[in-house]
């Protein structure tokens, strides 16, 4: 808990540390009822940093300090300055020994941060600044060091103890305690973050890779003993990840073993400590019997992703924590390519869109709003955001598009090559882009530090005596915190022309002495900008930002006629999903017109045409059909509204997918069927095709189950009882619970519950599809599980599938009038800000979104805010958001 008063840290106070740690050596013994953690730090001052000696500042929090030496001699109080969060003392030569011993108290450490217990294991989570809750330290990223650990506990209960590295000795304690020890050293050189230990009793799973230059590395999963079957999915996505970085990006493992741990208590999804990786047991779990989907391809993005922050973050990491989007804008953009590589590459594109243009659009519209790069923080936890991720991400692409796969290659090579072994800058990743492709990106740079989303207004101009083609752009970018002007950002836009056969047409500029291909990605790099296309011999049809070239908001005046073509004739698949999502949005919109002015609501049929049509293709891939006939979420509406009518949007959307259901039964109904009878015959397979049409049958079953035919619930009944897979099973009850049986839906409710009660992530499913259920007394129905012996406020999983699903994905439920949702999330935040500040702070997310609802609404939501503010003492991470939220 924070005692002294928060402070905002800023980019621009960067400084290189005074001084610099050669080596660590650290030595836990661990107990029941407390640690103890010993430190020597072999240091000296840092050459670069200036000339004297000044003082030693070294982080350190809720530590209870035992002892301290210099050089071998015992500090008394008078030696050194001991505060709350640091411990200051005066070196007497540029070279010494400091030897630290505290006491700590993993036992009672319910934030997850530092040194905690998960169940009976003891793990660490450390960064960004956790660290220093572990011991006295220089916990930032620019300080690295050759790392040394003995773990220490009763062998008994912790059979397995591991540290980064390499395992170098181990052996009983002399004396009663039945405990053992081990040593393990890392040779690489790495900041405090990356530290990581692990004492439990685990089983592991093991395999190994044989690496491009043929060294045999061991790879072991570590998981509780009752998991030791849900492993095998997470060591093919490693051993996939490993080839595929090798492959793609020339990069090889380093060390002789790589190993990952499961844990059922953790804040995120998963960490990349060096050589052992911590991973939320929701990341690594998967089998067919109990792990959706969805929940496998998690499990297969998330191993990538950390495995690949052995480069791009580990080898190169970042100077300091302003840098963060270097290692994870990075690093996701080389997990979505590694997933669109395994999978469908369309599918996931459009999966990230969706989500980007959801969830990072209304982060960068909200009092949260910051640069990929930010500028100041109060506490670094709330930076791990959407915008440093996925916005960070699309920044990544953006340059890929710019420079081509190979161009980018080279740049990243240049950038690992130049600065392995060391702490980076985002300027460093693009200094390394553009030497190696001779290129300028001053410009795009505006990237990092310009916050909000761009829109890029596009018109068009056809003159058919002439035969040229005119688009017109126009950019701007919303003001945002701290942030009025903006300057134009380089935007790269990919397009193609379509002719009235759907054919592309050449693509010649103004001045151009040839065609070049038919679709070309053009640098919209002005405020204003024309694009003039010469020989064009009819009107054409513009296919703009293909694949989503670009993280904008784009407009272009299309008709529903105009859409409905492009959703036929595109040849960029992405595009052709866009069209059928605007073309949804425009007939959305004008329902929710219709419900707002009372007036009978009647859908445009040209949307029932167009999702025929699409159902009737044979020929495509059964994700996209599945894709396309997702309509756009109410939070994605709720996003694009200027106000959000709760209601009105969550009427608009339910009686479009009533009267889809009714006008495409029978196709659907054969779709299902043909889907349903291919998962009867054949055993589970964690694979696209698999993916592909489990997708759309269990889309059709939800839209299906909206009409009144009994065939359909006798359906939905066998799929939930005769299934091999989670997948199809929790498919079936979420349509249960949002339908009206409620005998059924009781039943199914509960005889899941009785199967899975003691399997914990499949029990966050079945909380989180109560939760995110719309129907009436939703808030009511929270409440209930809030006391069902299988949720506690202290697992983040269970608050995530419970509180977070329901003020997350039941807009209907969360915003009711009274503000009774926001009543309880602000209880939920108040109560896990003296538990898990991280947890509490992201859970507060939907109520700082207050700007998007109607007055009376905003007035609810702002209450809550101010009474979380007035609560007592807030830990950092929830004071920086609310004071922020409120502040503007
Ligand atoms: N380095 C992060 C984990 C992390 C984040 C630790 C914040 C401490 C504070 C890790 O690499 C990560 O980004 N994990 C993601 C999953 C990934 C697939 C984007 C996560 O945990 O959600
Ligand atoms: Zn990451």
């Amino acid at each position: 808990m924070r005692t002294e008063q928060p402070k905002m840290i800023y980019l621009k106070d960067y400084r290189a540390p005074d001084y610099l740690i050669d080596e660590t050596h650290l030595t836990f013994e661990l107990f029941e009822d407390h640690s103890l953690v010993h430190a020597q730090l072999v240091m000296r001052r840092n050459p670069a940093a200036g000339e004297g000696l000044p003082l030693l500042v070294l982080d350190g929090q809720q530590l209870e300090l035992l002892s301290l030496s210099l050089d071998g001699q015992e500090l008394s109080a008078a030696d050194y300055q001991l505060g709350d969060s640091h411990l200051s003392l005066q070196p007497k030569a540029a070279s010494f020994v400091i030897d630290s011993s505290v006491r700590i108290h993993p036992e009672s450490n319910t934030a997850l941060e530092g040194l905690y217990k998960s169940g009976s294991m003891f793990c660490t989570q450390c960064e960004a600044e956790g660290f220093r809750k572990i011991t006295y330290y220089l916990d930032r990223p620019d300080v690295m060091s050759k790392f040394t650990t003995t773990l220490s506990a009763e062998q008994h209960r912790y059979p397995v103890l591991l540290s980064n590295g390499n395992p170098i000795a181990s052996g009983p304690e002399e004396g009663e305690g039945g405990r053992h020890w081990a040593t393990w050293q890392d040779p690489f050189m790495k900041p405090a973050y990356l530290f990581a230990l692990v004492a439990g009793d685990l089983w592991c799973v093991e395999d190994s890779f044989t690496t491009m230059t043929q060294r045999e590395v061991a790879l072991r999963i570590y998981v509780e003993p009752e998991n030791i079957d849900k492993c095998q999915h997470a060591m093919d996505s490693l051993k996939k990840s490993m080839k595929w970085d090798e492959e793609v990006y020339g990069r090889e493992y380093d060390l002789d073993i790589f190993m990952i741990v499961a844990v059922n208590d953790f804040n995120m999804g998963a960490m990349e400590n060096k050589g052992l990786n911590i991973f939320n047991s929701s990341c690594v779990l998967a089998k067919a019997e109990t792990a959706t989907d969805a929940a496998h391809q998690r499990v297969e993005e998330v191993v990538a992703h950390e495995y690949f922050h052995n480069w791009s973050g580990n080898r190169v990491t970042c100077r300091d924590w302003f840098q963060l989007s270097l290692k994870e804008g990075f690093t996701v953009f080389r997990d979505a390519e590694f997933s669109a590589d395994m999978h469908s590459r369309t599918v996931k594109r459009i999966e990230d869109v969706a989500y980007l243009r959801t969830h990072q659009f209304a982060e960068d519209a909200g009092p949260m709003a910051h640069p990929v790069r930010p500028e100041a923080f109060i506490e670094i936890s709330n930076f791990y955001t959407l915008t440093v991720y996925e916005k960070g991400s699309e920044v990544v692409r953006m340059i890929h598009t710019l420079v081509g796969a190979e161009g980018f290659r080279k740049g990243s090579d240049l950038y690992f090559q130049r600065h392995d072994g060391f702490a980076a800058t985002c300027d460093d990743f693009i200094r390394a882009m553009e030497e190696a492709n001779g290129i300028d990106l001053a410009q795009f740079k505006r990237w990092y530090s310009q916050a909000g989303t761009p829109r890029l207004a596009v018109g068009e101009h056809y003159d058919a005596a002439a035969q040229t083609y005119s688009l017109s752009f126009k950019q701007s970018c919303p003001a945002s915190p701290g942030q009025s002007e903006k300057l134009p950002f380089v935007i790269p836009v990919e397009l193609g022309l379509l002719g009235a056969q759907g054919q592309a047409l050449p693509l010649r500029l103004q001045g151009e002495a040839a065609a070049g291909a038919a679709s070309r990605v053009f640098a919209i790099d002005q405020a204003e900008q024309l694009l003039t296309f010469v020989d064009v011999a009819e009107r054409p049809l513009p296919s703009l930002l293909r694949g989503f070239s670009a993280p904008v908001k784009l407009s272009f005046p299309y008709s529903r006629d105009q859409l409905m073509f492009l959703m036929q004739h595109d040849s960029d698949g992405f595009n052709r999903w866009e069209a059928g999502q605007q073309l949804s949005v425009q007939v959305l919109q004008e329902l929710i017109g219709q419900y707002q002015r009372g007036e009978t609501l009647a859908l445009d049929q040209r949307l029932v045409t167009a999702l025929r049509s699409v159902l009737q293709n044979e020929r495509l891939d059964q994700a996209m059909v599945a894709e396309m006939l997702s309509l756009p979420g109410e939070a994605y509406l709720t996003e694009i509204s200027e106000v959000a009518d709760v209601e009105a949007i969550h009427a608009a959307r339910e009686f479009a997918r009533q009267q889809l259901a009714e006008a495409l039964f029978d196709l659907l109904w054969q779709r299902y069927q043909g889907n349903r009878d291919l998962s009867r015959s054949s055993a589970y397979m964690a694979e696209a095709e698999h993916f592909a049409r489990r997708s759309l049958q269990n889309i059709a079953l939800s839209y299906l189950m909206l009409s009144d035919q009994p065939k359909v619930l006798a359906a939905c009944l066998e799929q939930f009882e005769v299934c091999d897979n989670m997948t199809e099973r929790l498919a079936a009850l979420a349509v249960l619970v949002n339908s009206s049986f409620e005998d059924e839906k009781a039943k199914a409710l509960a005889s899941f519950a009785d199967f899975f009660k003691d399997n914990p992530l499949v029990m966050d499913q079945w909380f989180s599809v109560q939760a995110a259920s719309a129907l009436p007394g939703a808030l009511q129905r929270v409440e209930q599980l809030m006391r069902h012996p299988a949720f506690t406020l202290k697992n983040p999983n269970k608050v995530r599938a419970l509180i977070g699903a329901f003020a997350g994905q039941n807009q209907l439920g969360f915003h009711q009038a009274d503000g009774s949702g926001y009543r309880f999330l602000a209880d939920q935040v108040i109560c896990l800000n003296a538990l898990n500040p991280q947890i509490a702070s992201r859970l507060l997310a939907p109520l700082t979104r207050w700007a998007k609802y109607d007055g009376a609404r905003q007035q609810l939501m702002k209450a809550e805010l101010e009474r979380i503010l007035a609560s007592g003492e807030l830990s950092s991470d929830v004071f920086e958001v609310v004071s922020k939220s409120l502040a503007c």
